[in-house]
């Protein structure tokens, strides 16, 4: 029996290159070894105010960005969320066996309180990892692909479910991350200090998924560097190592190859390289998208739900039974 890999992402915002070198791309590897589950989690994306007119669209059109991406729904199941009750159940039952102090101290819940202020933050923000970790848990899954800044989120549903079943009797596989060696942790182009992000208010520094040629090539074009002349991955320069890290993801070059390719030469040309790889890179995925109907879609996605609650309510129901539901 091939083992289980599961992974999401929210509905909100714009999808950018992070997101695709850091989690899609693996995604569309993955689905080959492993039986998938990639979920679009809106119930994730209304722990921050969202009109409801735009979610629920940009929910279809996160599954047409998984097709355009590879995901092969012959092979793996895509599905929406809320479409399946037992995400928002089992939560319950996690956040009964969370502590206070896991939840403070999740970095991801401070950043994002940060902007409104911790007393108006939603209590759904603050329980957020929960949710997530009932998404994992209920597939019994093996192995979810993410980029860096998802890492302490799996190390809480690792704890939540070995602490169940300890309590309980074995009832959950103890998930293990997939998070890749490179392009985990895409920065900004306008401040390497961040990371890229469909909620930067400064839209410089994120390629968007959407961006046509043009915006791309001028959105390299004013990408920060950093002092010295050189294009290598220097750590220290973490300017120059981002854009070359990308470069070396869209391209396929290996870190010898990209330093090579760029020996002597200055950041004007390796900007222009960069620009025409990034969208090379995107063509066949920006082609693809506009050929995706809505009706395609909601069939994939009913099916998709209806596999994934046939799973779902499996552990669910055993999960319920351990704690004492009838
Ligand atoms: P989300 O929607 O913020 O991002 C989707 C995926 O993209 C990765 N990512 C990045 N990778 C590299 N560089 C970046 N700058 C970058 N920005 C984002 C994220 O790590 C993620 O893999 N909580 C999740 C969604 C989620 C989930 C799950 C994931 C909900 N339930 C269960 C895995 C398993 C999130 O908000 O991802």
């Amino acid at each position: 029996m091939k083992k289980r890999i599961f992974s999401g992402a929210q509905p909100t915002g714009r999808l950018h290159l992070g997101n695709y070198l850091g989690a899609l791309r693996n995604w569309v590897t993955l689905q080959d070894e492993y039986e998938a589950f990639y979920c679009i989690v809106n119930l994730h994306a209304i722990t921050l105010p969202q009109d409801p007119k735009t979610l629920r669209q940009k929910t279809l059109d996160l599954a047409r960005i998984y097709l355009a991406a590879g995901v092969d729904p012959e092979r793996s199941t895509i599905f929406i969320q809320s479409d399946v009750p037992e995400h928002a159940e089992l939560t319950w039952v996690l956040l009964c066996a969370a502590r206070m102090g896991e939840l403070e101290r999740m970095t991801q819940f401070k950043d994002k309180s940060q902007k409104g202020g911790r007393e108006r933050s939603s209590v759904g923000l603050f329980t957020y990892p929960a949710l997530m970790a009932a998404d994992i848990l209920l597939y019994q899954t093996d192995l979810v692909p993410v980029g860096q800044d998802q890492k302490q989120h799996l190390e809480l549903t690792r704890d939540l479910a070995e602490r169940f079943n300890r309590d309980f009797g074995e009832t959950f596989v103890i998930p293990e991350p997939y998070i890749p060696k490179t392009g985990a942790n895409i920065r900004s182009l306008q401040d390497p200090a961040k990371k890229m992000s469909k909620s930067d208010e400064n839209e410089a520094g994120a390629i968007f998924l959407d961006d046509d040629a043009d915006a791309i090539a001028k959105k390299i074009k004013r990408a920060v560097t950093d002092s010295g002349t050189e294009i290598n991955f220097d750590e220290t320069r973490p300017s120059i190592h981002n854009l070359l890290t990308i470069y070396q993801l869209v391209t396929g070059k290996s870190e010898q190859e990209c330093v090579e390719n760029f020996a002597g030469k200055g950041y004007g040309q390796f900007k222009g390289e960069l620009a025409d790889a990034v969208i090379e890179y995107l063509r066949p995925f920006q082609e693809q998208i506009a050929s995706i109907d809505d009706d395609a879609l909601h069939a994939f996605v009913k099916r998709g739900a209806e596999k994934a609650r046939s799973i779902a309510s499996a552990t669910l129901s055993d999960v319920f039974s351990k704690v004492g539901m009838s």
